[in-house]
């Protein structure tokens, strides 16, 4: 497996906190690797300097190979970062097929948002019903994508990032407020991404969740990694139970 991400010595302060202290990260493609560890240890801070929005005070990121230090988040997506938030960016006015043929064209060609949908063209439209059918969404193609609820808005901005060049998905809390059947849905298009060939990074609480769908799991204590490894060394390992026991 190639590594997407190759991070060194990241640190990231705040105010003489270290959040994150000389951290290590081999992010491979073609596996979901978690990113775990109590409230506070570092996690969202690790995902914005991957996706380019906190600079690092030290370290290297390496993706595919190429440096990508302290690159802004705009240079990091066109490199194939595609992040997700806890609030979906979509175009809200336009159909759900609409918001996936964008991300086909703007891929495509340096046109952009409006000026693009204008000039996609039934191509694209075509394509993006083949990727709404990957992501399940192929019923709510027509619909404002505003109407869609919060699991399908998750699914459509997977369908958006898979119509990229997208090397990695990063996807931090994704089932926060959903439903077991959408958490379940949630779960499989990971699979499809990993499948896919992408790198999928997830940060999650839900353990049970974490331990059934990663390839291998980094915990992370006060910026620090403690643990790495496959789910199965890491529920027997002591730090782990005792970071989690004392938080
Ligand atoms: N912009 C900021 N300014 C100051 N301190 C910050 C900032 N962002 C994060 N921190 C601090 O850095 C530490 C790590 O925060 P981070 O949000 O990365 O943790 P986390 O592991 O994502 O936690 P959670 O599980 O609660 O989401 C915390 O102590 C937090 O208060
Ligand atoms: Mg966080």
């Amino acid at each position: 497996m190639s590594a997407v991400f190759e991070v060194r010595g990241l640190v990231k302060r705040f105010e003489g906190l270290r959040a994150v202290n000389a951290l290590d990260l081999d992010i491979p493609s073609g596996q979901i690797t978690s990113l775990i560890g109590p409230n506070g240890a570092g996690k969202t801070t690790v995902f914005n300097m991957l996706s380019g929005i906190t600079r690092p005070d030290a370290g290297r990121i390496s993706l595919a190979g190429q440096d990508v230090t302290g690159l802004a988040s705009w240079q990091m997506a066109r490199a194939g970062v595609c992040r997700t938030f806890q609030n979906p960016r979509l175009f809200w006015n336009l159909t759900v097929r609409e918001n996936v043929a964008i991300a086909i064209q703007q891929e495509r060609s340096l046109l952009r948002e409006m000026y693009a949908l204008f000039f996609a063209g039934r191509r694209y439209v075509e394509e993006a019903g083949a990727l709404l059918a990957l992501v399940g969404l192929e019923d709510c193609a027509d619909w404002p994508a505003s109407r869609l609820s919060y699991g399908h808005m998750r699914r459509l901005e997977i369908a958006r990032a898979l119509a990229g060049s997208a090397k990695i998905i990063m996807v931090d809390e994704p089932v926060a407020g959903m439903n077991p059947s959408e958490v379940d849905e949630l779960m499989r298009l990971l699979d499809t991404v990993r499948q896919r060939g992408l790198a999928v990074l997830l940060i999650e609480h839900n353990m049970r969740l974490v331990l059934n769908i990663s390839d291998r799991v980094i915990v992370l204590s006060s910026g620090t990694k403690i643990a790495e490894g496959t789910p199965a060394e890491i529920r027997v390992d002591p730090l782990v139970i005792e970071a989690y026991l004392a938080s």
